[in-house]
């Protein structure tokens, strides 16, 4: 089974999913990483690894429609079979949608429906819950809204800051998110 990770930034997730991959928890193989940032850390990572990567600045493009079709054209080169969303910050829309409806997955930091969007842990700290945690979930045009596949609580203690929150969240999503990915494989879904 071949993934494609997107991601924008550090790229925990992808490491995580990595080294699932190698330590055999997880039997697919990461064979691309597509990212928009050609500056985020995870660029790099993937060099080191050896992962293929497709890195576009959108900008060089006239609109989302142009930068997904040339997407598509390369998970179809790679013979890509899931797109893995770890910490794309882009909506993904029909260009790219349509070919993979039912194989693009994301992980969300919070139990969702609550706290779509951007910082949701913040918006978690800030809303005073006491229970945080972790959604994958199936893509859809929306934003955080696809079918709900795994989902994760972290307890919020008294005494924890955002940061300790942020750590707890993350620690959850790595081993959530190639647990997850290994089951939806397993079934053939
Ligand atoms: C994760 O918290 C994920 O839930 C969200 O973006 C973040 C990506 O972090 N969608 P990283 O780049 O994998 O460290």
């Amino acid at each position: 089974t071949r993934l494609a990770v997107f991601a924008s930034g550090t790229g925990s997730n992808y490491d995580a999913i990595i080294e699932a991959s190698q330590n055999g928890s997880l039997e697919a193989e990461v064979a691309l990483l597509v990212c928009d940032k050609p500056q985020a850390k995870v660029v790099e990572k993937a060099k080191q690894n050896g992962t293929p990567a497709f890195v576009f600045d959108p900008k060089q493009y006239r609109n989302k429609a142009m930068f997904e079709a040339k997407i598509v054209e390369v998970l179809q080169e790679e013979k890509i079979d899931y797109i893995i969303l770890a910490g794309y910050m882009r909506l993904i829309g029909e260009t790219l949608l349509r070919p993979f409806e039912g194989r693009i997955i994301n992980i969300h930091p919070s139990l969702l429906p609550a706290f779509p969007g951007l910082d949701a842990i913040g918006q978690a700290f800030d809303a005073g819950v006491k229970v945080a945690g972790v959604t994958v979930h199936y893509v859809d045009e929306g934003m955080d809204t696809g079918t709900i596949i795994s989902q994760e609580a972290v307890k919020i203690e008294e005494d924890m800051t955002r940061e300790d929150l942020q750590r707890a969240v993350q620690t959850v999503e790595h081993s959530l998110y190639p647990e997850t990915i290994q089951k939806l494989i397993s079934r053939g879904e």
